[in-house]
């Protein structure tokens, strides 16, 4: 029997959007539309990966360092885990800049995922401050990166942070196994702002069924957690 999860990492997502279902607005903008509970979340969650998984447009468009408050690196510490979790980028042209904030910071290593694509002067500049993965092939094969993720680092737990699209070649690809979703009292309307899944106009390739494990309230916004039901079993 293979057991897929002995192979790959969990994968959990963590998202937070409107009560519209809007992640961001038209201009994909940072925007700030949730509380300072739901950014703790964020960085509960993110701590309790052994690696956290971006797309690099969110990467690009948020300039995030993806790290954790130190009182959540001590905790980790407690459990006998590295201060922070592996940060991973993914972007199939590599066209990265090497001047975005989280290759500023120190707090645990990088792996990035992408093609040969990748500019050669930006392999250069990028070398310096992350451990490149890069595939001769056009797009990068998301499964085979889990793998390497947990065969070669030992990342059991993958936080995914998004966004959109990532989310939804994962999903496609039955690769996420929990959704933590934040639903915000806020409504952006608007064809062209992305939800949850993008702005992709096609169907999933089959629906996808969710279990809602846990649901809290704070405030105004709504904390939910859901397993995903897995289509295909590989028994
Ligand atoms: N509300 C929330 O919780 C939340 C969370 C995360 C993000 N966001 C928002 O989402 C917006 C960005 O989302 P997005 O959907 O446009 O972009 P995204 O998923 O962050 O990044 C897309 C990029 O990641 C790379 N990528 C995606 N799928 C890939 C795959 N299968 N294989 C290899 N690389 C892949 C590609 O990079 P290259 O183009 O370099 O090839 C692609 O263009 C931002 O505005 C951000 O603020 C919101």
């Amino acid at each position: 029997m293979i057991n897929s999860k002995r192979q790959r990492p969990f994968v959990f997502a963590t998202f937070a959007m409107t009560a519209d279902g809007k992640v961001t607005t038209r201009s994909f903008a940072p925007v700030d539309f949730t509380s300072r509970e739901d950014k703790l979340h964020l960085f509960r969650q993110r701590a309790l990966a052994d690696a956290v998984l971006i797309g690099h447009t969110s990467l690009k468009r948020d300039n995030v360092r993806l790290g954790i408050p130190g009182e959540l690196q001590q905790a980790r510490i407690k459990r006998k885990k590295t201060p922070a979790p592996l940060r991973v980028i993914v972007s199939n042209k590599g066209r990265i800049d090497s001047r975005l904030k989280i290759f500023q910071s120190t707090t645990s290593p990088i792996l990035i995922f992408s093609t040969t694509r990748m500019p050669k002067r930006t392999q250069a500049a990028l070398k310096e401050k992350a451990t490149l993965h890069l595939t001769k092939s056009d797009k990068i094969d998301l499964a085979a990166m889990l793998g390497t993720l947990r065969s070669k680092y030992n990342v059991r737990r993958l936080a995914c942070e998004g966004g959109p699209m990532l989310f939804r070649a994962l999903l496609e690809r039955d690769l996420i196994d929990q959704l933590n979703l934040t639903i915000a009292p806020y409504m952006f309307g608007g064809a062209k702002a992305p939800t949850l899944t993008g702005l992709s106009k096609e169907f999933l390739p089959a629906s996808v069924h969710c279990s809602l494990i846990d649901m809290r309230t704070i405030g105004d916004e709504c904390f939910l957690t859901y397993r995903i039901k897995h289509q295909r079993r590989r028994n």
